[in-house]
């Protein structure tokens, strides 16, 4: 650890410089903040290796309702978000595509998930229209012959979450935020209050308010007190960045994909999302191992063996990258969002597969908290303390 010293106190400080953080450290900017992030690297989380699916009905798992109007609420602020921010970041495009998505099953056993699951969103009243086989392949016709039916989702479209990462990060420096590139070493906290945190460079970086956005890192910052329970794991996903050119480069003699697919591959979920520059994204797996983020054979393997059946032509495009990334997993798949246990400490994180699709929602709630100390009511099922007595023991006799 370098010498200690003292830097400039902020009205806030963000531990975590991800799109979360970027966004909350942006927003707060904008009401007048004065604001610190606090990353090595900023820009560079787990949007890096994200699909960007902004996809909260076909994402939708049951018992999540709760989530899904948040999703749709974020959803519905897109457009606007990404046009502000274009316009705040000089003009830097975030690849924000409205494109729908279409949700497709290979067998019998799939299509009746999938069938399943197109009921519970019509009960929710959701905008999802069923289709049989040959009709997704009139919309997609790369798709195999073997596709049984889908649900068409007009409303779930794409962003690039690289290119959302950079332009929050000008908006940010044209806002005035203070980029501080290193890592905390540790929260500060005085008389029962967070007040800032150390740097692993030495800075001591005092703010008024700390928001710990650290995504799948967020519980482990040393100092944070045990009655600061933020119940996170993460949950890996490999992913895999292919081209829609021909092996030379060249452009295809028909556009690959012209929407996002999701997929039930023989009870494998996938997904492949295609940018606007050419870029299709191809994802993930899902896996509880820790903080690994190692790209495996297998995981290659699944992914490929699993769009292959779906998309054949998938073997021909140039594979251009792997990556793997960890989803800040809770127990209800949900964010913690709001004021935790220990005043002066804000919560923003947690997002698991969904902190592309939440971060203009959480920018907001939390920028709002913030300046004028009230979660709006959005935000409000989410904060902390709804895990508060998830440590507490169950007698075993309760338990069975
Ligand atoms: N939202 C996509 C994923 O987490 O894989």
């Amino acid at each position: 650890m370098a010498r200690t010293r003292e830097a400039a106190a902020s009205d806030v400080l963000v531990v975590g410089g991800g799109i979360i953080g970027l966004a909350v450290a942006w927003r707060s900017a904008q009401r007048g903040l004065t604001v610190t992030v606090l990353d090595p690297d900023p820009g560079h989380g787990a949007n890096q290796v994200a699909a960007g699916m902004l996809a909260p009905v076909t994402e939708l798992q049951y018992g999540e309702e709760p989530l899904l109007r948040l999703g749709i609420s974020s959803n519905a602020r897109y457009a606007d978000f990404v046009a502000e921010l274009t316009e705040a970041a000089g003009g830097l495009d975030t690849g924000y595509r409205r494109c729908g998505t279409l949700a497709v099953a290979l067998d019998a056993d799939d299509r009746a998930e999938l069938r399943e699951v197109h009921a519970f969103q019509q009960r929710l009243g959701l905008a999802t229209e069923w289709l049989t086989g040959r009709e997704c392949r009139r919309l997609e016709p790369m798709l195999a012959p073997d596709v049984r039916g889908g649900t068409l989702v007009a409303d779930d479209h794409q962003v690039d979450g690289r290119r959302l990462g950079t332009a929050l990060l000008a908006a940010c420096r044209r806002a005035g935020v203070t980029l501080h590139p290193s890592r905390a070493a540790t929260l500060l906290t005085e008389h029962g209050r967070a007040v800032g945190a150390l740097a692993e460079d030495g800075a001591r970086l005092t703010a008024g308010q700390t928001v710990l956005a650290a995504g799948s890192w967020s519980g482990e910052l040393p100092g944070l007190p045990p009655e600061v329970r933020l119940p996170l794991r993460p949950v890996k996903g490999q992913v895999l960045r292919l081209r829609m050119t021909n092996l030379q480069g060249g452009p295809l003699p028909m556009p690959f994909l012209s929407r996002n697919v999701r997929a039930v591959v023989r009870g494998c979920h996938i997904y492949v999302v295609p940018r606007a520059d050419g870029e299709l994204v191809l994802g993930a797996t899902s896996e509880e191992q820790g903080f690994d983020t190692t790209v495996t054979a297998g995981g290659v393997y699944e992914l490929l063996r699993d769009a292959h059946e779906l998309l054949p032509g998938i073997t021909e495009l140039p594979l251009v990258e792997t990556g793997a990334g960890l989803r800040p997993g809770t127990p209800d798949n949900a964010p913690l969002l709001g004021p935790t246990a220990l005043p002066g400490l804000v919560a923003a994180t947690g997002h698991y597969r969904n902190g592309v699709l939440l971060t203009p929602v959480t920018g907001d709630a939390i920028a709002e908290l913030l300046a004028t100390g009230s979660l709006p009511p959005e935000a409000a099922p989410f904060t902390p303390d709804r895990f508060a007595g998830l440590d507490t023991p169950v007698p075993l006799e309760l338990s069975r």
